[in-house]
């Protein structure tokens, strides 16, 4: 989600007013995802290096957090969202891990989109972590060396039960992942937009999908092997 400071910059206001604006974006993108039936949707909202900013936009970001937590849950059960949060969570304040509890525990039991918040988070942590949790169990004898395959990192790395990204996209012009979901992106196609985050609307939204419905995944295989796939799912369906 880039460019907010920008957004803000271009209409005369700090930089917080962008972060304020762009909840906005999210709003409308977790809605548009419950219509289109898109069942998944992960969101970078603070990265393990935004701790760099200025104290004053942390702390804002934080009291952005905190109030979505508290003010989203309800538009969430409406909407059957189950929401999560992915990274390092221990570093933020007591109260607001409470709260992530909360909101995770209250949206729960809802199945139309799993929507994934990654806040404190950073790829390379991730697949860090993963590589934590087989070193663990290797010594205490319950992995095998051999057992360690793909698999084996997938299925620790944060929330294993969520399929791996078919679309990424990035607003505010930048091309380039920035240590997002790296290893569960390895097929994922990449979408970048000059679009600011607080103007990705419906409509945004909808061009990046559309976008997306108009290339072709290989997965390594030629065209001519996809297509013809292609035909035989369109036969068994008739
Ligand atoms: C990047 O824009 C955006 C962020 C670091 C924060 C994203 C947070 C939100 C959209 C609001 C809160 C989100 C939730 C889920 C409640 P930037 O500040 O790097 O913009 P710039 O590149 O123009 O400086």
């Amino acid at each position: 989600m880039d460019g907010n400071g920008r957004w803000a910059k271009a209409h005369g206001r700090p930089r917080t007013a962008g972060h304020r604006e762009g909840v906005k974006s999210v709003r409308a993108v977790v809605e548009e995802c419950v219509r289109r039936k898109i069942h998944t949707l992960t969101l970078f909202a603070f990265s393990s290096e935004n701790w760099q900013r200025p104290r004053s936009e942390v702390n804002i970001l934080m009291e952005l957090f905190m109030a979505a937590l508290r003010g989203e849950v309800r538009r969430l059960n409406d909407n059957d969202v189950r929401l999560r949060i992915i990274g390092e969570r221990s570093a933020f304040s007591e109260k607001l891990q409470r709260r992530i509890l909360d909101a995770e525990t209250q949206t729960a039991n809802n199945s139309a989109l799993n929507l994934q918040v990654a806040a404190n988070y950073g790829g390379r942590w991730d697949i860090t972590q993963a590589v934590r949790r087989l070193v663990a169990e290797a010594q205490a004898g319950r992995l095998d060396q051999e057992a360690i395959d793909e698999q084996a990192i997938s299925n620790r790395l944060s929330f294993p039960d969520i399929p791996e990204p078919d679309l990424f996209i990035r607003t505010g012009g930048e091309q380039r992942l920035s240590n997002f979901v790296l290893w569960q992106s390895a097929y994922a196609e990449l979408y970048f937009t000059d679009t600011l985050w607080p103007d990705f609307n419906e409509a945004a939204f909808g061009h990046a999908l559309d976008d997306f419905a108009r290339r072709q995944r290989r997965f390594g295989q030629t065209s001519e092997q996809i297509e013809a796939w292609m035909t035989t799912q369109t036969q068994e369906r008739t």
